[in-house]
C-alpha cells in the first residue's frame, strides 16, 4: 500500500468483527508508529492496549462522558488503545552545548506535547490501517477517569482513546474541503 493511498483511504471505523487483535500484531503496529517524529526526539507517546471486557465496560461507562456515539462504538468493541504522553518534556531544550555556548529553552507552556501526541496518533492509525486494522480516534473523553481506571503513571496525561479492530464495515468517504479553500500562496 503506498503512502498516498494509505492517507486517502483511511477512514474512521466504528463497527468491528468480534475479535481481539493479538499482542504480536499490536507490537508490530507500535514498532511502526514509534517512527513518528517528536520534539527533540523525546518520544513522549505511550500506548496502553485494553482487551479485558470489564475494563472496556468501565471505559464506556466513565470514560466518554456518556457521549452517545462513543458509547455506541464501545458497546461491541473488543480492542481499545489509550494514547497518553509523558508530561513536561516536549517544548523544552535543556543544556544544549554549542560552540557559541549553552542553549536553554523552556517552551513547555506551549502545546508541543499535544502536537507530538497528535502526530503519534495519526501515525498509529495509519500503521494500523496498513495492517488491515480499523481505528477511530475519540476526543470526547474524560482523561482523568481513564487514567484512574487504567492506573496510568502520574507523569502521563491521556490524549485520546482509539477504538480499533478488524473492520466490519466499509465507511463511505467523508467530505473534504476544496484545496483552494485551505491553501494559500503568499
Ligand atoms: C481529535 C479527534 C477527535 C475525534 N473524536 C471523535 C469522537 O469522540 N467520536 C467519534 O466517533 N469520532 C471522533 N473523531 C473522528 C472524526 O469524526 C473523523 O476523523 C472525521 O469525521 C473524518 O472522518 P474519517 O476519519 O473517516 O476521514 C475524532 C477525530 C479526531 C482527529
Amino acid at each position: 500500500m503506498d503512502a498516498i493511498n494509505m492517507i486517502e483511504e483511511r477512514r474512521s471505523v466504528r463497527k468491528f468483527k468480534n475479535e481481539v487483535v493479538d499482542q504480536e500484531t499490536m507490537k508490530e503496529i507500535i514498532s511502526i508508529a514509534r517512527w513518528a517524529p517528536s520534539w527533540g526526539n523525546y518520544q513522549i507517546a505511550r500506548y496502553t492496549m485494553v482487551n479485558d471486557p470489564n475494563t472496556i465496560a468501565k471505559l464506556k461507562h466513565d470514560g466518554v462522558n456518556d457521549f452517545v456515539y462513543n458509547v455506541g462504538t464501545l458497546t461491541n468493541a473488543k480492542n481499545v488503545a489509550i494514547l497518553s504522553f509523558v508530561k513536561g518534556k516536549s517544548g523544552k531544550i535543556e543544556k544544549l552545548e554549542l560552540e557559541e555556548g549553552e542553549f536553554n529553552y523552556d517552551g513547555t507552556s506551549s502545546s508541543w506535547e499535544v502536537f507530538d501526541a497528535g502526530i503519534a496518533c495519526q501515525t498509529f492509525c495509519l500503521a494500523a490501517h496498513a495492517k488491515g486494522i480499523g481505528t477511530t480516534i475519540m476526543g470526547v473523553i474524560n482523561d482523568k477517569a481513564i487514567s484512574e481506571i487504567l492506573s496510568l503513571p502520574e507523569e502521563e496525561t491521556v490524549a485520546a482513546m482509539i477504538v480499533y479492530g478488524y473492520p466490519d464495515e466499509t465507511p463511505k468517504a467523508t467530505p473534504r474541503k476544496d484545496v483552494n479553500e485551505i491553501l494559500r500562496f503568499v
